[in-house]
């Protein structure tokens, strides 16, 4: 599947259930991968990212069953029992199996080599590099990208560390080397950033302390089977939530999503906007917050993001442009320089994209500017392989005046199986070639 053909739609509505957390499902993996005991996880997201952390922790020696396509059941190695790996372990696309890899793997007595796919052998790995070797890892990267190499037999020791950008990944990769190292690890973050790491250890009967902005765990911890319910992912929901503020005259409810505050700072800023966004029967399920969510059409207006909201939204942003592009008025996204180290330039794809339909925008360097336009013309947008560039122009086709096509659309697959017939489903008029 390389290139998706969508015809115009002014309607979407109904009831749907997007797949499992992509981020929860990696943690899942890992946490119950060094875990004493049998984990089983339940609505694990079957994507490309989180198929490449289980064949890495199989290849690691860790017994991994799946009893069904979203059931997984984790053989724990316990703390110290992964093994070496005979082949470089591959992380596709995953920037995230990456990145928290590098921290369960910095402490080992075997050498352990990560690469990827071309997208991810572009991608900054100093910034967990960097920490490590502060703890006493012998990691090498070829200038900043992968291969990252770790070499064996390194102690590692714990540290006190501030986060120069906001990433849940560096923090993350951080507390996992934490579990090995002696000493009392802590990370500090300049801005709060998703903590599924800090509570999945809690459910795994780790100790983690958060102080302010910093969370403090003692290495040591042996961590405990657990059973993990993953909500249905807030990343993938937000495709269709911002489909129903265009779309959906007659309303649109997403089933049992993860609502994490760490994750949601879309509905924030499109309440900002005017949206009709309400949250029903928050339930939750192993340490995570989940809910229905109703979404209704309303007009839009154009805002100024709020700074802090960024990095609660930071995989948000192919989509919410989308929706700036459909809103009266401009919209003004700044402090968003992390869009461009993601699995493509986020902030030059969109620009690009929304050329090609007819918005008129700025590119900033760690930002953009859109003028609200209401509605696109159709035309061809390059999604650089991008799975979230791929998808949010996908729903620009409900204020589309004529087609629109999408190319290099197939890397969908790593985070949001079955895509396609779930926006046909609601109302997408779309078609895969
Ligand atoms: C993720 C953290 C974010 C996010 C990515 C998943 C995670 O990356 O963009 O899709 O699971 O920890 P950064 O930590 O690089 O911001």
């Amino acid at each position: 599947m390389r290139r998706y053909r969508l015809e115009p739609r002014d309607s979407i509505t109904g009831e749907l259930r997007v797949p499992g957390d992509k981020s929860i499902s990696h943690r899942a993996l890992m946490l119950g991968g060094i875990a004493e005991g049998t984990t089983e996880v339940s609505g694990f997201l079957a994507s490309e990212d989180c198929l490449a952390t289980l064949a890495a922790l199989e290849a690691l020696g860790v017994a991994i069953e799946r009893p069904e396509r979203e059931r997984v059941i984790v053989h724990g190695a316990g703390l110290e029992g992964l093994q070496a790996a005979g082949d470089p372990l591959d992380m596709g696309n995953a920037g995230t199996a990456m990145r928290l890899f590098m921290g369960l793997l910095a402490g080992r007595r075997f050498d352990s080599t990560l690469i990827g796919d071309a997208s991810l052998m572009r991608r900054p790995m100093e910034r967990v590099a960097v920490p490590l070797r502060q703890m006493g890892a012998r990691i090498t990267t070829e200038e900043g990208r992968p291969p990252v190499r770790i070499q064996a037999g390194s102690v590692l020791r714990a540290i006190d560390y501030r986060l120069p950008v906001a990433s849940a990944q560096v923090k993350s990769a951080i507390l996992l080397a934490g579990l090995t190292a002696s000493g009392e690890t802590r990370v500090t973050e300049p801005a709060p950033t998703r903590d599924h790491t800090e509570r999945m250890l809690t459910t795994f009967g780790v100790r983690v302390e958060r102080r302010g902005a910093t969370a403090a765990l003692a290495g040591g911890q042996r961590l405990r089977a657990a059973r993990i319910e993953v909500p249905a992912d807030f990343s993938s929901a937000a495709f269709f939530l911002v489909a129903g503020c265009l779309a959906a005259g007659g309303g649109l409810t997403l089933k049992g999503v993860g609502i994490n505050p760490t994750r949601t700072g879309l509905i924030e800023m499109l309440r900002g906007m005017g949206a009709d966004i309400r949250v029903r029967a928050p339930s939750g399920a192993s340490g995570e917050p989940a809910a229905d969510i109703e979404v209704h059409a309303s007009a839009l207006r154009g805002i100024e993001v709020p700074r802090a909201l960024v990095p609660l939204a930071i995989d948000e942003f192919p989509v919410f442009f989308i929706a700036a592009a459909c809103a009266e008025g401009d919209t003004l996204v700044r402090g968003a320089e992390e869009l461009r180290v993601k699995e493509t330039d986020r902030l030059a794809a969109m620009a690009e994209g929304l050329g090609r339909l007819g918005v008129e925008h700025e590119l900033l360097p760690d930002g953009l500017k859109i003028r609200g336009r209401g509605r696109f013309q159709g035309g061809i947008i390059d999604s650089h392989g991008d799975h979230r560039i791929a998808m949010a122009f996908a729903i620009a086709s409900l204020r589309a005046e004529a087609p629109i096509e999408i190319l290099d659309v197939a890397n969908v697959a790593t985070s949001f199986p079955g895509f396609l017939e779930i926006a046909r489903g609601a109302g997408l008029a779309i078609e895969a070639a």
